[in-house]
């Protein structure tokens, strides 16, 4: 069994092809690194992967079942999470009502049964008990003590991410899609994410897709990383691997004169 792959996936929006033909396989508890310049496609493989866009051609398959066409409320109950690059979140709602929010894929009582369940509190009680449990152990993982009353609209940048990572985790994944996880983040934020990204796939064992721009992170926690340009696959291999590739350093930084000092 291969813990997630993609094969042979391929999506155009009107005449521009997004992504052609592309392949690739994670192992689990790993974490793989999807990188490439602006607009090479990388979002649109996480919209593939979680069911937001439907490819045009192509196989996703997670611990050997097709993803693929799945609606994205499917999929996230499979086991696969993600953040946003923008971050979406509920500004007007709490820290810790945002994380309990995640956790709507198991909520029994959900409004519908609710309804009918209003005479029987203890159960619906007894519910909310294990999920803010559980809600709990996340604020702790990500140090979020100090804001979980607060409205997430108030919080700074830095910290709004890293509620929107404690909200994906709230849904147990197995999976977890990272996009940009520390875009706008000052060096000491961005410390902190490695931190914490590196606690999620050690002590949580997820494994993990990241996409980001900042090449000292992803060359200093991947086991793997996908170099993607114009929708077309360009290498993958490990970090040391990647950063030899001359293909890779042309279409990453686009300065053949950056070659030429390599050379
Ligand atoms: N829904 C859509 N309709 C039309 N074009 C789209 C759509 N989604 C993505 N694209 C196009 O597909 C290409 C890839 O976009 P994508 O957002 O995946 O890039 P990216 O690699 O994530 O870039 P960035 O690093 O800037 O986030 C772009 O040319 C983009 O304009
Ligand atoms: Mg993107």
């Amino acid at each position: 069994m291969t813990f997630f792959r993609v094969e042979n996936l391929s999506i155009s929006f009107g005449g521009l092809v997004a992504l052609r033909a592309i392949n690739f396989e994670v192992t689990k508890g790993t974490i793989f690194a999807i990188i490439g310049p602006n607009g090479a496609g990388k979002t649109t493989l996480f919209n593939c992967i979680n069911g937001i866009y439907h490819p045009d051609q192509g196989s996703i398959f997670f611990k050997d079942q097709a993803v693929q066409g799945r609606k994205p409320d499917r999929i996230a109950r499979l086991g696969i999470a993600r953040t946003f690059q923008n971050i979406e979140l509920f500004s007007n709602m709490s820290t810790m009502e945002n994380l309990m929010l995640g956790r709507h894929i198991f909520m029994k009582t959900g409004l519908f049964r609710g309804a009918f369940l209003w005479g029987r509190r203890s159960f619906a009680g007894r519910e909310e008990v294990t999920h803010r449990e559980k809600v709990e152990k996340i604020i702790d993982l990500l140090d979020l003590q100090a804001v979980r009353n607060k409205f997430v609209g108030a919080l700074p940048y830095g910290i709004q991410k890293q509620v929107e990572l404690g909200r994906a985790l709230a849904l147990e994944p197995e999976l977890l899609l990272l996009d940009e996880p520390s875009a706008g983040m000052n060096s000491e934020e961005k410390q902190d994410m490695i931190f914490w990204i590196k606690d999620i796939q050690d002590e949580l064992g997820v494994t993990i897709l990241l996409i980001e721009h900042d090449m000292k992170m992803v060359m200093d926690i991947s086991d793997r990383i996908l170099v993607i340009n114009f929708g077309s696959s360009i290498t993958e291999g490990t970090p040391d691997e990647v950063q030899k590739n001359p293909e890779v350093l042309k279409a990453y930084l686009g300065e053949d004169d950056i070659l030429g000092d390599v050379a």
